[in-house]
């Protein structure tokens, strides 16, 4: 089979994940080329090591930057340090003031409480620069591809441990609020209560996408190997728990030539795998991508995984 479906124009976003190596940035790439033939593309890196700079043979970065060679592909590589530096610069008073007055911590307290990262959010932040580009909406399609599988759910779980965190700070403000309007006698909604309302909408605003199956797809990449196929049969069920469900797998270095004993002998030795993943993963389409000659590396080698990837169909007997 190849990939399907990516052209619903409903369909925005394209998340590619699996287990370290197996092939993620590649295919992540050359669907963003395949899709900028005819939409307008983003490819997005969330992969802190940047493996899409050396992919495509360009240097990408924080910056969106169009591809040398496409004319309607651009990248982008977030760095989740820097954007959730931005989001401190940005919200360093709301912080301050949340802490202050929902604790009684004395301010060398506050300032190490800030220093601390608050859990999973530098993947929010990266996963809120990626509501923000497609509610931007200056491109059609928005192609992701993370890091190793930890990385990716932790992506996806991010909206989770941001709200566990969101409701504890809620908490500590209701009863400064209490505090406020026995004193008072009333309360007037102040900066940390917009603060943590927006990050609230943030959390839901990604979780809606996240499970909109017509508008966001979750793509496994996966290899004929037993820890591969452990690994993402443990992906997938963790991405049901998030309501996430994918449609298609890609199955990479798939053995093809009988040249010589060795290419034999690893064909042989896929062959049970390829059964097991049929088995496996029957509810799923899968697309098996042939192990290449060589690296996949610069357009022209992106071509031919593209052409595997959407037109043509690897017979194996
Ligand atoms: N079908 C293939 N045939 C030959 N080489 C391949 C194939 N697919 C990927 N490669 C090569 O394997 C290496 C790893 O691929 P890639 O970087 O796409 O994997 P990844 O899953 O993104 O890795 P990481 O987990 O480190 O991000 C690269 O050098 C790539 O060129
Ligand atoms: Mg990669």
């Amino acid at each position: 089979m190849t990939l399907s479906g990516l052209e619903n124009s409903d369909l925005k976003l394209i998340i590619f994940g699996g287990k370290g190596g197996v092939g993620k940035t590649s295919c992540a790439v050359a669907t963003a080329l395949a899709l900028s033939e005819s939409f307008k593309t983003l490819l997005i890196s969330t992969d802190p090591a940047h493996s899409v700079s050396d992919c495509l043979g360009q240097q990408i970065g924080y910056h969106v930057v169009k591809v040398d060679g496409t004319t309607s592909l651009s990248a982008i590589e977030i760095i989740a340090e820097e954007a959730l530096s931005a989001f401190k610069v940005a919200h360093q008073s709301e912080l301050e003031k949340l802490l202050a007055t929902s604790t009684n911590l004395d301010n060398a307290d506050i300032n190490e409480l800030l220093s601390l990262s608050i859990p999973g959010i530098d993947e929010i932040m990266s996963f809120k620069a990626i509501i923000d580009f497609i509610e931007e909406g200056q491109y059609e399609k928005y192609v992701v591809d993370t890091a190793p599988t930890g990385h990716a759910l932790r992506l996806i779980s991010s909206p989770r441990m941001l709200d566990a965190w969101i409701k504890v700070a809620a908490k500590m403000r209701w009863k400064y609020r209490y505090l406020i309007t026995s004193f008072a006698g009333s309360y007037k909604q102040d900066e940390v209560d917009t603060f943590l309302l927006s990050l609230k909408k943030t959390v839901k605003r990604i979780e809606n996408l996240l499970q909109d199956k017509a508008k966001c797809n979750f793509i496994p990449v996966c290899i004929p190997e037993a820890m591969a196929i452990s690994e993402t049969t443990r992906l997938l069920a963790d991405l049901e728990d998030f309501n996430i469900k994918a449609r298609q797998i890609i199955i990479n270095h798939v053995m093809v030539s009988e040249d010589c004993s060795f290419c034999m002998r690893r064909k042989a030795g896929q062959a049970k795998y390829l059964q097991q993943i049929n088995e496996i993963f029957s509810e799923l389409n899968t697309v098996e991508i042939p192990e290449f000659a060589e690296e996949i590396q610069g357009l022209e080698s992106l071509k031919e995984l593209k052409y595997f990837l959407f037109e043509n169909q690897l017979n194996l007997e």
